[in-house]
């Protein structure tokens, strides 16, 4: 992939015609091996049953390509906790270091903001320092650490919990 101009960032909406682009940008995280306990990107078809649809959103350059995405899911189904959402975000390994983590955490901010969901939430490998340093920057809190709660290829996984309590909704 060629190298971004920061100015070329747009954030759009996360639809099926990003499918092949979006799987593979997880795909790479994941083979990074600090990004998620998962081993394989999902098909398709379940990565799209589980994001909220309102809550995905792709940063394109200026040809359209695909340098990133975020999605949330819902954590649980119980009344009081309706405002509160669990995020992914990932960015091409190519395109890292160029605002593309950032603004795609803002554009979930506002959408999630808009639609009266008050809590983000996500957990972060505790050698994931750019994940860490992102999330940050972008206004989460760190929670705590999770001790070994999940082996990952064999090795028992410490998880920092981190959320954005929005300042918006009270
Ligand atoms: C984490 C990730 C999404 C960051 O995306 P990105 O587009 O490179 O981040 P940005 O360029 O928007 O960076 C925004 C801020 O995050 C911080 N940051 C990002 N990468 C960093 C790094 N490698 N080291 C330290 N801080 C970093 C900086 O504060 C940066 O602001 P600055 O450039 O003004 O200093 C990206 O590294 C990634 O996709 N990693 C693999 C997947 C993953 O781990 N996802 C998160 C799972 S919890």
């Amino acid at each position: 992939m060629a190298a971004a101009d920061p100015m070329t960032i747009r954030i759009t909406g996360l639809t099926a015609e990003h499918a092949a682009e979006v799987l593979a940008i997880y795909q790479l995280g994941i083979e990074e091996r600090n990004a998620t306990f998962e081993t394989a990107a999902p098909r398709w078809e379940a990565f799209d049953a589980a994001k909220l649809p309102d809550h995905r959103h792709v940063a394109v350059d200026h040809d359209g390509r695909v340098l990133g995405w975020v999605a949330a899911t819902k954590v649980s189904d119980r009344r009081a906790y309706a405002g509160v959402v669990e995020h992914s975000v990932y960015v091409h390994p190519a395109a890292r270091g160029r605002g593309a983590g950032l603004a795609l955490l803002n554009a979930l901010i506002v959408s999630t903001e808009a639609a009266g969901i008050w809590t983000i939430q996500s957990g972060i490998f505790p050698e994931n320092t750019a994940s860490l340093a992102l999330h940050q920057r972008a206004g989460f809190r760190v929670i705590g650490t999770r001790e070994r709660v999940g082996r990952h290829h064999g090795v028992w996984r410490d998880v920092v919990l981190i959320e954005r309590r929005s300042p918006r909704i009270t």
